[in-house]
């Protein structure tokens, strides 16, 4: 057991009139880092102790980006071995990829149809992956939260784990949920689901490290797109290369302080005190009581150790589980079957409530 169970994650408000199940994805679009790790992978593992769970690897929102087709095999793999290295059990749980449940494309194109332009226009993840030509971005990176709220929605699911940087695409599965409901709620009570078909989902979002900044700018969310390297700690670096990211880790010239309240406009020193916390399970404010008034190249020296001890062990198994892909394919088409058992009667019930024979 690589952590002890935490009360403040798995003592989520529970959705009244559903059978509580947790659902979470990652694109499989690169190197893991230390932001996923903290920010999802280890609620999933929380989590799975208090719910049965379902962790997808999001291949077809991946390809909302150009990918290299032979990459994404590779990473398809590699974010499976992530979270089965964390300590996520594919067999009392579900682990598989996207792409093998036809039902999430097909929920999909319902949910375009239900959710308006105007909700997507706001997405901020939209705005900032399309960047400045927007003509130019797929009609898929557009579509990309409606695909989301299928993914969630086609399980019913009740409590999804994410980083801080998903809330707005949470909040529209939400909306998509409601509207679903809305719109189809003389067919839903006639056909017996009672007051709504979906359940409006719950976001996990709470922790110590919902969103960890880049080690090089702390303004900036630590993310697989960074040119540099040096912003992030990716869960494949070995203990030398977590060292010097740690030592080249931009900070400011004052020493630490003791209080919480002196970590106010130095984003840099709070992120890295988070990681801290988050990675030992100790509150900042513990954490500033023992470091504060010491250099940072101490505090450094000592986050170091304990990122290496707590990431060492998840980095070797991931190189482990990679060196054996026959072991993780059967991992996610074992998963993928237990998932498409769980959404096609749900599908049916949605082609029943819109109209359409089957
Ligand atoms: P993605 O890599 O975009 O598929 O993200 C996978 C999961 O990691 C999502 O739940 C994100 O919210 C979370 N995540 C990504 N970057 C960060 C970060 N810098 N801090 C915390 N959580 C993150
Ligand atoms: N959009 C999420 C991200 O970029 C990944 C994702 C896709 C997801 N489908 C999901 C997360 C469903 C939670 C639930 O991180």
């Amino acid at each position: 057991m690589l952590y002890e169970p935490r009360p403040e994650l798995t003592e989520t408000k529970p959705v009244p009139g559903f059978a509580q199940r947790v659902f979470s994805g990652i694109q499989p679009t690169g190197n893991l880092h230390l932001g996923n790790y903290l920010g999802a992978i280890v609620k999933f593992v929380q989590l799975q102790q208090s719910f049965p769970c379902i962790y997808c690897v999001v291949d077809l929102h991946a390809i909302t980006m150009p990918q290299e087709p032979a990459e994404l095999q590779q990473s398809i793999r590699e974010v499976t071995a992530a979270f089965l290295a964390a300590g996520i059990d594919p067999v009392k749980h579900i682990v598989f990829n996207q792409s093998r449940v036809h039902e999430h494309a097909e929920l999909a194109w319902v949910f375009n149809c239900i959710a308006r332009l105007g909700w997507l226009n706001r997405m901020t993840q939209f705005k900032d992956k399309a960047g400045k030509d927007r003509e130019n971005a797929s009609l898929g990176l557009y579509a990309y939260p409606s695909l989301m709220a299928a993914d969630i929605l086609v399980y019913r699911a009740t409590h999804v784990p994410v980083g801080e940087d998903q809330k707005q695409h949470l909040e529209l599965t939400r909306d998509v949920a409601q509207k679903f409901n809305n719109d189809y709620s003389g067919r839903i009570a006639d056909l017996g689901f009672g007051a709504g078909y979906f359940p409006l989902p719950e976001p996990v979002i709470q922790g110590p490290a919902t969103r960890v900044m880049s080690l090089r700018d702390g303004s900036k969310k630590m993310s697989k797109s960074d040119p540099s390297d040096y912003s992030r700690i990716n869960l494949s670096d070995d203990s030398d290369t977590i060292a010097q990211k740690f030592r080249k880790a931009k900070t400011d010239p004052e020493p630490l302080p003791s209080e919480e309240k002196g970590l106010e406009s130095r984003p840099e020193a709070e992120n890295l005190v988070g990681i801290y916390a988050a990675l030992s399970g100790r509150s900042r404010a513990e954490l500033l009581a023992e470091f504060g008034g010491g250099q940072f190249s101490a505090f450094k020296q000592a986050l170091t150790d304990l990122a290496v001890d707590k990431l060492g062990p998840v980095g070797k198994r991931m190189k482990q589980l990679t060196a054996d892909p026959g072991y993780i394919d059967q991992v996610l088409r074992d998963g993928a079957e237990r998932a498409s058992a769980i959404a096609a009667p749900i599908m049916n019930d949605v082609k029943d409530i819109v109209g359409f024979l089957r």
